[in-house]
């Protein structure tokens, strides 16, 4: 199973970026926490991340072939992004959707997730563990195939 972690803007940032919520963990170590676990799985990943929207739709769209689970942290662009929602519709690889923060009990305009209906799912509010959970949804979902 091949699975394609794409993370979107500012999460660069994650260890400076507000650790009042997003916590003190850099994306480098989340991506090799994740990189651990996923060996232990057997499984192959691909963690990346953008701060530009069309990078990003790019990455969604070459996962056709490529990929058997996006797992995706679109950031504010979760919000705003009807682009982002459509490529992940074209590209038929099935996408969780993620957050570290639990964006339901944040401002009114995070409530709204424009790219949630074309998603398998949404993980949200577990911080860096949003990212182990997509995890093992994906494995436990491939296993269901
Ligand atoms: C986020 C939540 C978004 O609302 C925000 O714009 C982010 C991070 C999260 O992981 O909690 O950049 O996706």
């Amino acid at each position: 199973m091949r699975i394609l972690f794409l993370n979107g803007p500012n999460l660069n940032m994650l260890g400076l970026r507000e650790p009042g919520i997003y916590g003190s963990i850099t994306l480098g170590d989340i991506g090799d926490a994740i990189q651990t676990q996923a060996n232990k799985a057997g499984v192959e990943i691909n963690f990346r991340q953008s701060n530009h929207e069309g990078e990003l739709i790019t990455w969604i769209q070459e996962s056709r072939e490529q990929f058997d689970f996006i797992v995706l942290n679109a950031g504010a662009y979760t919000h705003t992004s009807i682009a982002l929602r459509d490529a992940i519709s074209a590209s038929e690889t099935p996408t969780l959707e993620i957050h570290l923060s639990n964006v339901h009990a944040r401002e009114g305009f995070r409530h709204t997730s424009i790219i949630a209906p074309v998603c398998v799912g949404q993980i949200s509010g577990f911080g860096e563990d949003s990212y182990y959970l997509a995890l093992d949804a994906c494995i436990r979902l491939g296993k269901a195939d």
